[in-house]
C-alpha cells in the first residue's frame, strides 16, 4: 500500500543534497516496485509528468515507456523540445503521436468553452488509450500526482482533464512525486538535470492554447495564436520578466477589427496579451510592465504574425477577471 499523507517530520526538499537523496531512495523503491516489468507514462513536457519521467528513466531506464500526444494546442516548440530532451538527450523510449488533425477536427465549429474542454480531454484519453493497447506486457502506469492533487481533489490532478483510462485498463500506479509540494518537485528536477524552462514552466492549462484561441478554433487564428504567444515569451525573456511575472499568454478572439496595411482597409484579428502575478491562482493582479517593452512585443506581433492588426493589454485582475478568458 503507497503512503498518501506525508510524514509530519519530512524535511522539504530545498536543496540539491536532499533532492539528491530523495532522487536515491524513489530509484530503489521504484525498482522494488516494477522489477523488470513495463510502465506506461503520458508526457505532456509539464513540470510534473517531465519530473516522473526523468525520475522513472534514471530507475528503470528503457522499462519506461513515455507517450507524448500533441494535441495542436501547444505552444511553438513544446512538443519539439520534449523529443529532444526524452528521446535525444535521456535516451529514453518516447512514443511521439502528432494528433493535431484528429483534434483540430472534432473542434471545427465548437464555440463553447466547456465543450471544448470536454473534447480535448476525452480525445486525448482516446489517443492514449489507442497507443498504450498497441503495446504489449504493460503492467504500471506512471503518474505526476503531486501533494497539493491529493490534498485538493482526492488524488485526482486538480484542474487535469486527462481524467483516466478506462475500466478494462487500470494499470498499478506509480506514483513517486505524490507526497511533494511544486516547489519540490522543481528542485528534484533540477537535480535530474531537466532544463530550467521545462521546471519553472508557467502552468498551462491542459486544453492547451484552445482555451486561448477564442471560440470555435480555426487554424490560420491559432497560427497566430502560437507566434503571438512565442513573441510574447521571447520579449518577457529578454527583458528579465520571465521569473518575476507569474503566467503570461496571448489570447485571440474570434471577432475581427479593421486595420490599414499598405494604404488598403483590412478586416483581420485584435491578439491579447495576459499577464498576472498571483500566490494561489485564486486572485491575481495585473504587473505593470514598462511601457516600452509592452510597445516592442506590440510592434513585433503587428511586423510578424500575419492576420493580426491590433494588440491590447488586458488590464482586469483577478477578480472579477479569470486569468484566462475561457
Ligand atoms: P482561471 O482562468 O480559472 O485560471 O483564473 C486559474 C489557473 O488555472 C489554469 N487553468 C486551467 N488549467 N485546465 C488546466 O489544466 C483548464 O481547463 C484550465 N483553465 C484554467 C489557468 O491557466 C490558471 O493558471
Amino acid at each position: 500500500m503507497l503512503l498518501n499523507k506525508r510524514p509530519e517530520n519530512m524535511q522539504r526538499i530545498n536543496t540539491p543534497e536532499l533532492a539528491e537523496q530523495f532522487i536515491a531512495e524513489q530509484t530503489k523503491a521504484i525498482r522494488a516496485q516494477v522489477g523488470d516489468k513495463k510502465v506506461l507514462l503520458a508526457l505532456s513536457g509539464g513540470v510534473d509528468s517531465s519530473v516522473v519521467a526523468a525520475l522513472l528513466i534514471r530507475a528503470i531506464g528503457k522499462q519506461l515507456i513515455c507517450v507524448h500526444v500533441n494535441h495542436g494546442l501547444m505552444r511553438k516548440g513544446e512538443s519539439e523540445q520534449v523529443i529532444e530532451v526524452f528521446r535525444n538527450q535521456m535516451d529514453a523510449n518516447l512514443i511521439y503521436v502528432d494528433a493535431t488533425d484528429r483534434f483540430l477536427d472534432l473542434l471545427a465549429g465548437v464555440e463553447e468553452p466547456e465543450r471544448k474542454r470536454k473534447i480535448i480531454g476525452g480525445e486525448f484519453i482516446k489517443v492514449f488509450d489507442e497507443e498504450a493497447r498497441k503495446l504489449e506486457g504493460i503492467s504500471f502506469l506512471a503518474q505526476g500526482t503531486i501533494y497539493p492533487d491529493i490534498l485538493e481533489s482526492d488524488g485526482v490532478k486538480a484542474h487535469h482533464n486527462v481524467g483516466g483510462l478506462p475500466e478494462e485498463m487500470q494499470f498499478e500506479l506509480v506514483e513517486p512525486i505524490r507526497l511533494l509540494f511544486k516547489d519540490e518537485v522543481r528542485v528534484v528536477g533540477d537535480a535530474l538535470g531537466l532544463p530550467a524552462n521545462m521546471v519553472y514552466r508557467q502552468p498551462f492549462p491542459g486544453p492547451g492554447l484552445g482555451v486561448r484561441c477564442l471560440g470555435a478554433i480555426t487554424r490560420d487564428r491559432l497560427a497566430a495564436l502560437r507566434e503571438s504567444d512565442a513573441i510574447l515569451r521571447e520579449e518577457f525573456d529578454n527583458a528579465g520578466l520571465t521569473s518575476k511575472v507569474w503566467q503570461f499568454f496571448t489570447v485571440i478572439p474570434d471577432f475581427r477589427s479593421t486595420g490599414v496595411r499598405g494604404g488598403k482597409r483590412v478586416f483581420d484579428w485584435p491578439v491579447i496579451i495576459r499577464a498576472v502575478n498571483t500566490v494561489d491562482a485564486m486572485t491575481a493582479t495585473v504587473p505593470e510592465i514598462e511601457f516600452s517593452i509592452l510597445r516592442r512585443i506590440a510592434d513585433r506581433i503587428l511586423a510578424e504574425v500575419p492576420g493580426v492588426c491590433r494588440v491590447l493589454y488586458d488590464l482586469s485582475p483577478k477578480g472579477p477577471a479569470t486569468i484566462e478568458w475561457e
